[in-house]
């Protein structure tokens, strides 16, 4: 027998061969694992070659010895290699638990106002109302003029800002497309007009300087106060829900006659007072009145057949109302973490 054919160098070339394809197959480390205790472990084959050397002939012992100590050193290091491709698979798959939900990515939303201003616009199509619009730059004449607003008048002063050039303005409301709307078209109408405004005042956590208005007209024969109260009624029920109460209060504004101030239950308090509402319970949300008959003279309608309603109100107090949002410049900062809330 020589020593080439011995049947243990056979035997551990045999397993070194194995245990290198095993190696090579191993899928993960837990495979990677599996064929190292098959191959190098303490009861493996490797190990029981070893201890059968003293049953070998004393000359070949030496070989055997050698031949599987190089099969061991060989199967250690391509299981270390094979290791070092398979751990970065493995790590990388650890770190992601598949059960979390996914992250939800910003997508962006309608603001707060404009919810409140579609919805309010929706409620007032009910009840057969369309939508128009107007200039944000207009001129004396229908911001003031056509209001029956005269420019000494301190209803002008309140609003006196924002001169663009001698006779033309920002709008301070929406109201000038009461009067736009009614020279282009008779009667029966009824419009709200969504838009915004402009004013010099402060901002503040009640007012801001740029800000958006729903105007409301609607002009018929035989349209009175009990009509207009019925329609407002309508609307806050249908916006608020009934636990919000209205009340009329008595007002002036130089373009109807007679004028109130719609105010609703504060809902940051439940109408028990707290600075939202300056401790009144009570919010304004309109202003509004009867259609001045100075106003149809100015449209050229004639005062005594028509008669009308007309209402002004600022989305951004009533989203506060809504949502129960202490101040104002809440909604006009861009901050997302705020109005991402309101998506
Ligand atoms: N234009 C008024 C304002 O901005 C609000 C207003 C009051 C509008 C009474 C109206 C109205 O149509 O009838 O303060």
């Amino acid at each position: 027998m020589t020593l080439s054919s011995s049947p243990l160098l056979e035997r551990i070339k045999e397993l070194e061969r194995e245990g290198l394809a095993a190696i090579k197959e191993a899928v993960d480390l837990d495979a990677l694992e599996q064929s190292r205790v098959r191959f190098l472990g303490r009861r493996g084959p490797l190990a029981s070659v070893m201890g059968s050397i003293s049953s070998a002939p004393p000359p070949e012992r030496p070989l055997v010895g050698k031949a599987a100590n190089a099969a061991k050193k060989a199967l250690a290091e391509a299981m270390e290699a094979r290791k070092a491709e398979l751990a970065p698979k493995r790590r990388r798959l650890a770190s992601v638990d598949g059960t979390l939900p996914g992250r939800k990515l910003w997508a962006g939303g309608i603001h707060p106002i404009t919810q409140v201003m579609d919805e309010i616009c929706g409620i007032f199509s009910e009840l057969g109302f369309t939508r128009a619009r107007g200039p944000e730059v207009e001129s004396v004449h229908y911001n003031f003029t056509a209001l029956n607003i005269p420019l000494d008048h301190p209803a002008a002063d309140m609003m006196d800002t924002f001169y663009l050039e001698d006779g033309v303005v920002l709008r301070t409301h929406t109201s000038p497309v009461q009067a736009r709307v009614m020279e282009a078209h008779k009667p029966p109408i009824r419009v709200v007009v969504p838009g915004l405004a402009y004013r010099r005042d402060s901002f503040d956590p009640g007012h801001a300087p740029c800000f958006e208005q729903i105007e409301g007209l609607a002009v018929d024969e035989g349209v009175d106060f009990v009509e207009f109260r019925a329609a407002i009624h309508h609307f806050v029920n249908a916006f608020f829900g009934p636990s919000v109460e209205c009340r009329f209060r008595p007002s002036f504004y130089p373009f109807t006659e007679p004028s109130a101030e719609v105010d609703v239950t504060c809902t940051v308090c439940a109408g028990s007072g707290c600075p939202t509402c300056k401790r009144t319970g009570w919010v304004t949300i309109m202003g509004s009145g009867m259609v001045d008959p100075a106003v149809f003279e100015q449209v050229g309608y004639d005062p005594e057949r028509w008669t009308g309603y007309a209402f002004g109100m600022g989305p951004a107090r009533i989203a506060m109302v809504r949502h129960g949002i202490p101040d104002m410049r809440l909604l006009y900062e861009a901050d997302v973490e705020f109005l991402g809330q309101f998506a």
